[in-house]
């Protein structure tokens, strides 16, 4: 598993799908990614539907990411809208061609999730649910029922009633909300989720209860006991950089700035940021652009393969090669960067930024001789972590 990644959200078809695995009532629903499409997918579902983007943020409805269709063509054209539509800055690439629910008489909001704070889970639920629940949960909190749930003794049927009961859903439906709660438990439980929602959870003419759009958060740590999850991870909206890197192995976040950092230990990275950010503040305001850990092996391939990544991105105007020699001494890392440099070139990658490597601890003297022999017209070499953090700054903002 990749570091430092310990959820997986999931879009709503792909909830819809887990949600119809365990028996959570949801209506049928196919996903696609072109506008023709929509066609076929609307004539499978009686010849109407409802167009959904499908993205990982909230407000759809509103962005008009959410739209009925009425005949086939119908739904190719607000497919025709909805794709490659913006919202809240995630562009939409595939839509799901739902199946149009009865009349909606009400809309619920029910959930479970890992509560950290009280290290327990904790289901909610509200009468008031659909688009607005975030308003009425900062607003008018005592409509939004909030019960622990004890890991041992799950969610039963006399649970269920007991969180429906406090959330005082009206008697006609409760039994029904009630065997929702349940199932959905069990999705949370059998998928190793941090988080199930479903909103709005519809009352509906004939008076079944259907969840009609969810959210699912999988727990990323959970994934050697879930084989079939990692086909629910969208590998294409992951930065082509983070990709990359993660291909090769590398501890790599893509930040917005223009300072690219390599050093060696999470931890001399992490203190590498901030000193640049810091010093980035006399020069405009030039920010780290990635978090890269090459950690104790800093051999020739992984400085090539980490330089590589770095010098790839666009936004990066200077690099700043911060080790720490350790077991792994100056004198390799010194190496590993005039041999990396030399592979990026044999490779025809042509190196034009600006290098800045602080070496010290272990063998610190003979890599700074290693690097000053070289004698690399692009690699600079400053002694103190603060004096890089500045040259590096400095030449960024050129
Ligand atoms: N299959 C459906 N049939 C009929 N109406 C639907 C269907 N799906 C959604 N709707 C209506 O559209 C509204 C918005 O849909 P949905 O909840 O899926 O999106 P949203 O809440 O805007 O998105 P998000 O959950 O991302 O904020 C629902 O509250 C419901 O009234
Ligand atoms: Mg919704």
């Amino acid at each position: 598993m990749e570091k430092g990644r310990t959820r997986v959200d999931l879009f709503e078809y792909q909830a819809r799908d887990l949600f119809a695995k365990h028996g959570v009532p949801v209506l049928a629903g196919e996903v696609i990614d072109t506008p023709e499409a929509a066609r076929a997918a609307t004539e499978r579902l009686g010849g109407k539907s409802v167009v959904k983007a499908q993205v990982k943020v909230g407000g759809r409805g509103k962005a008009g990411g959410v739209k009925l269709a009425a005949t086939p063509d119908e739904a190719v054209a607000r497919a025709t809208d909805i794709l490659g539509m913006d919202i809240k800055g995630h562009t939409v690439h595939k839509v799901m061609i739902a199946e149009t629910a009865p009349e909606i008489l009400e809309e619920y909001y029910v959930s479970y999730l890992l509560d950290r704070t009280n290290r327990t889970f904790l289901a909610m639920a509200s009468v008031a649910g659909g688009m607005d629940i975030e308003e009425v949960a900062a607003t008018t909190p005592e409509k939004l029922a909030k019960v622990p749930v004890d890991a041992n003794e799950g969610v039963t049927i006399e649970k269920a009633r007991e969180i429906v009961a406090q959330a005082k859903f009206p008697a006609e439906v409760a039994e029904k909300v009630a065997e929702v709660m349940v199932t959905l438990w069990k999705t949370f439980v059998a998928e190793d989720a941090l988080l199930v929602e479903v909103n709005p959870l519809a009352k509906v003419a004939n008076g079944d209860v259907i969840a009609l759009d969810g959210k699912v958060s999988l727990d990323a740590n959970a994934e050697f006991r879930q084989p079939e999850h990692e086909a629910l991870e969208d590998k294409a909206a992951a930065d082509p950089l983070e990709a990359a890197a993660k291909a090769k192995g590398l501890n790599y976040v893509k930040l917005d700035g223009q300072v690219g950092i390599i050093g060696n230990g999470a931890g001399l990275v992490m203190s590498t940021l901030d000193v640049v950010a810091y010093a980035g503040e006399n020069h405009g305001g030039v920010k780290p652009a990635n978090f890269l850990d090459i950690g104790g092996g800093a051999s020739a391939e992984v400085m090539a393969n980490g330089l590589e990544i770095i010098l790839g991105d666009a936004d990066v105007k200077s690099v700043f090669v911060n080790v720490f020699g350790g077991i792994t001494a100056c004198d390799a890392v010194a190496n590993g960067i005039v041999q990396a440099l030399a592979l990026l070139e044999s490779k025809g990658e042509k190196v034009e930024k600006p290098l800045v490597v602080r070496l010290d601890g272990n063998n610190a003297e003979l890599g700074r001789q290693i690097l000053t022999d070289a004698n690399h017209p692009l690699v600079q070499q400053v002694d103190t972590m603060d004096g890089a953090a500045e040259r590096a700054a400095e030449l960024a903002a050129k």
